[in-house]
């Protein structure tokens, strides 16, 4: 499908990271304290976004990004220019999490801030996920995650 990405000014790469601050307080963490806001930039310039909710049954709880992805898709999203993630210390996205912004395509750019709003690591899903396994690895899907 055709689509255009965002191009992501200083202005809005400090936007974004903010409304992941921003939501952080939110986080359900009480288990792992660990709290993680994310802030997910569709291409159609909506921002959505998403905290980790952790469970007192530890494998049911789900990360911020993951939030912020379905919270995206169920509002009709589906390709996604940027994401960013804020913790206290910067942590990197997890597995499973890039595997599903995998889903929706490599190119998204991935900010990983921490609490300051300091950047430590800015990135493609494509590079935290090369190799990615998608759509398009199916038989008969088409692959809506190529380059
Ligand atoms: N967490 C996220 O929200 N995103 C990640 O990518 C890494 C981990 C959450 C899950 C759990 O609630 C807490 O951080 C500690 O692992």
């Amino acid at each position: 499908m055709k689509r255009t990405m965002i191009e992501i000014t200083d202005d809005l790469k400090e936007k974004l990271v903010q409304a992941a601050i921003d939501v952080r307080r939110w986080a359900y963490a009480p288990y792992s304290r660990y709290r993680v806001g994310a802030a997910l930039l569709a291409d159609s310039g909506e921002i959505y976004d998403g905290v980790n909710v952790e469970n007192a049954a530890f494998p049911t709880g789900t990360c911020a990004e993951r939030a912020a992805i379905f919270t995206a898709v169920s509002q009709g999203e589906r390709q996604f220019s940027a994401i960013a993630v804020v913790s206290s210390n910067g942590g990197a996205p997890c597995g499973a999490c890039r595997q599903v912004l995998a889903e929706f395509g490599l190119d998204t750019i991935v900010f990983v801030a921490d609490d300051q709003g300091r950047i430590q690591q800015e990135t493609t899903v494509k590079e935290l996920l090369p190799g990615a396994f998608g759509p398009g690895d199916l038989p008969g899907f088409e692959s809506t995650n190529s380059e």
